[in-house]
């Protein structure tokens, strides 16, 4: 398929049948997360993304509640590494996202986590981990993690732990 061809990288494809089971998924990888890192989560409304920045908080130690910060583009919460959450639903492209100084050196203390990431794509499309939810409504959804630096590979790898963990019997 012309997605696995595009993929490069380390993968791991999770199947969630679940809304705690992505928040799950999600805070066990933010375990391995480390300042300066961006998790880039790309899906249709309502496929899981805010489930997962949810899980993702909660892996980092965040006690606050995470909710969409659709009206605020970031969120910032305290936890093991200050978590920075964004939605770029509302953005119309990468220059308005650098026009409004969405992504700056604080984001280097700690991790940040970009729903709608690719309104970014193009010239500041970088992320160290993209994951690709796919799915909606009751479905199971298919999420796909895909390190695209080095530095996303320990998510991968924690993400195929996990799995292993979910499928013992
Ligand atoms: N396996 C699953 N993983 C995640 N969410 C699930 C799953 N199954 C059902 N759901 C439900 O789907 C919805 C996902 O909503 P969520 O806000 O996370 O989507 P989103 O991708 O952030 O959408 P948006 O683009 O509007 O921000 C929730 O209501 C959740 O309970
Ligand atoms: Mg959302």
């Amino acid at each position: 398929m012309a997605e696995q061809r595009t993929l490069g990288g380390p993968s791991v494809v999770v199947r969630s049948g679940s809304a705690e089971a992505t928040r799950s998924l999600a805070a066990h990888v933010a375990e391995v997360a480390r300042a300066g890192d961006v998790v880039a989560l790309r899906g249709d409304l309502g496929a899981g993304k805010t489930q997962f920045a949810k899980g993702f908080a909660r892996g980092l130690g965040v006690s606050a509640v995470v909710n969409s910060p659709s009206f605020t583009l970031m969120a910032e919460y305290r936890g093991r590494l200050p978590l920075f959450h964004l939605d770029l639903y509302r953005i119309a492209g990468a220059a308005d996202a650098l026009a409004g100084g969405l992504l700056d050196e604080r984001q280097q203390s700690g991790v940040t986590v970009i729903e709608w990431a690719e309104r970014l794509d193009g010239p500041v499309g970088g992320s160290d981990l993209e994951v690709r939810f796919e799915g909606s409504g009751d479905e199971v959804r298919r999420i796909a993690l895909l390190a695209r630096t080095d530095r996303g590979r320990p998510y991968v790898e924690a993400a195929q732990a996990w799995l292993e963990l979910a499928e013992r019997p």
